[in-house]
């Protein structure tokens, strides 16, 4: 391997990875949308789509395509898009909490005989719609971008209007809807919240019987997320008085992937002859309102924030360096980032670190098994490596890029990583390791390049 990456001489069989790569995206198929995997997520997913639909651009952009119009087509008439839509096919208890929890779905709620949770995920789907559409210019593309603009363009009027706290900030109140689920970021807010269920909570779990215990979240994170979730259902997910829930944060993967986002709709509204310019001015001001009020100089990256006491959640989590996707970053903030980075929190760069952790690998709590709370996930990766390459930082972002081939190679498509030893962890045959694997080698040699 030359250009591209840092792959060195002993560079793995990128012709078999892509082989491999299609086919776990094959196995994940389920008829009109991709699971994450098989056995513990059995259901289609908000997030994990948009990365898979950029990975799918590189094997079938018809497919991409539908996996995205499949999950809008379980949209709230609220605008939001769920975080889970459920496989009627599947039974009830292969998932917990399973579909009928989340009943009675509000008058707001999918379309009929849809289920679906909820709450939401970060919205990575405008970014994905548009590298799709990039990468297959062509008719089939504009009539895509024509029919989900509209459907993009309300989920994020429902985010803008309805999730927005008094700082102009948009929140997540459950950490399911941060994606990063037992982020160190939550401990705080999480342990002010009620538990839920909590004597039956071990025997209710679904997950514990695919994966290892000590990599997933704990019954305590558990007893508690039952708690918020209920408090929200049992309003009829209502957004109105926020503050209200017993979980109101800020998040700041889940803002910056929104005004990435954001700027994505604005570049898809000129395509379909919408007006570009609401877009434009949320997406300045969302970035605007993360580099203003979500820096923390003193930890080098970005914090989160808790919308109930205003209080900000000093941890070094990999969300706080996703900011990287964003224009106008001062050379100054960049710097700082950097300096994060590939410093000893994250060790982007020095060898044995692999790929960028969930979380500062120096913190007395960091436990390198344990979902969130430091495993490396190659979607953060691909958020970092996306960003990287947008600052123009090509060395970091090659170095990167190989530490995520190299991940793969050695330790196949799973859900993430231990950090150092780079042992696979989690679910295997995981589809958004898979998809963006494909995206991060189509940018080696005999690839499409480093173009974006
Ligand atoms: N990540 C959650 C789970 O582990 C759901 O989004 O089930």
């Amino acid at each position: 391997m030359t250009a591209g990456t840092t792959l060195g001489p002993l560079a793995p069989d990128i012709a078999d990875l892509r082989r491999k790569a299609a086919a776990t995206l094959l196995r994940n198929w389920r008829g009109s949308a991709t699971v994450p995997t098989g056995t513990l997520y059995p259901h289609q997913w908000s997030w994990d789509s948009a990365f898979i639909a950029i990975g799918l651009a590189h094997l079938s952009p018809r497919r991409a395509f539908a996996e995205l119009t499949a999950l809008h087509g379980a949209q709230w008439r609220d605008g939001r898009v769920p975080q889970i839509v459920f496989n009627p096919a599947v039974p009830e208890d292969a998932y917990f909490p399973g579909p009928a929890f989340w009943r009675p779905l509000p008058r707001q709620g999918p379309p009929a005989g849809v289920s679906t949770t909820g709450l939401v995920q970060p919205p990575v789907h405008a970014g994905a719609v548009l590298a799709v559409a990039d990468r297959h210019p062509g008719d089939a593309a504009d009539a895509a971008v024509h029919r989900l603009y509209p459907r993009l363009a309300r989920f994020h009027d429902y985010l803008f209007e309805r999730r927005r706290v008094a700082s102009g900030l948009v929140a997540v109140v459950h950490p399911w809807e941060s994606g990063l689920d037992n982020s160190p970021f939550w401990d705080e807010p999480l342990g002010a919240a009620a538990t839920a269920l909590a004597d039956d909570i071990t025997g209710l779990r679904r997950d514990l019987r695919h994966a290892d215990a000590g990599h997933r979240p704990t019954d305590d994170d558990y007893a508690r997320y039952m708690g918020i979730v209920a408090a929200y259902r049992n309003r009829g997910y209502a957004d109105d008085d926020l503050l209200s829930l017993p979980f109101c944060t800020v998040d700041p993967l889940f803002c910056a992937v929104l005004a990435w986002s954001e700027q994505a709709l604005a570049e898809l509204a000129r395509r379909t002859g919408a007006d570009p310019g609401r877009h434009d001015e949320r997406a300045r001001e969302l970035t605007h309102q993360i580099h203003s009020r979500l820096f923390d100089p003193a930890l080098g990256c970005y914090v989160a924030l808790d919308a109930r006491t205003g209080r900000h959640l000093p941890k070094r989590t990999v969300s706080g360096l996703v900011p990287l996707l964003l224009p106008d970053l001062p050379a100054r903030r960049r710097e700082a980032l950097l300096a994060t980075l590939t410093g000893p929190a994250f060790g982007l760069g020095s060898p044995p670190v692999r790929g960028v952790p969930s979380y500062d690998l120096t913190a007395s709590d960091a436990d390198p098994h344990r979902y969130w709370r430091g495993p490396t996930w190659m979607n953060t990766n691909w958020l970092l490596w996306t960003g990287l390459r947008r600052q123009g930082e090509t060395r970091h972002a090659e170095h990167l890029a190989s530490d995520m081939i190299r991940l793969v190679a050695d330790a196949g498509f799973r859900e993430y990583f231990d950090p150092v030893t780079g042992e696979g962890l989690g679910a295997d045959h995981f589809s958004w390791t898979a998809a963006l694997l494909l995206d991060v080698l189509a940018h080696e040699p005999g690839g499409q390049g480093w173009q974006r």
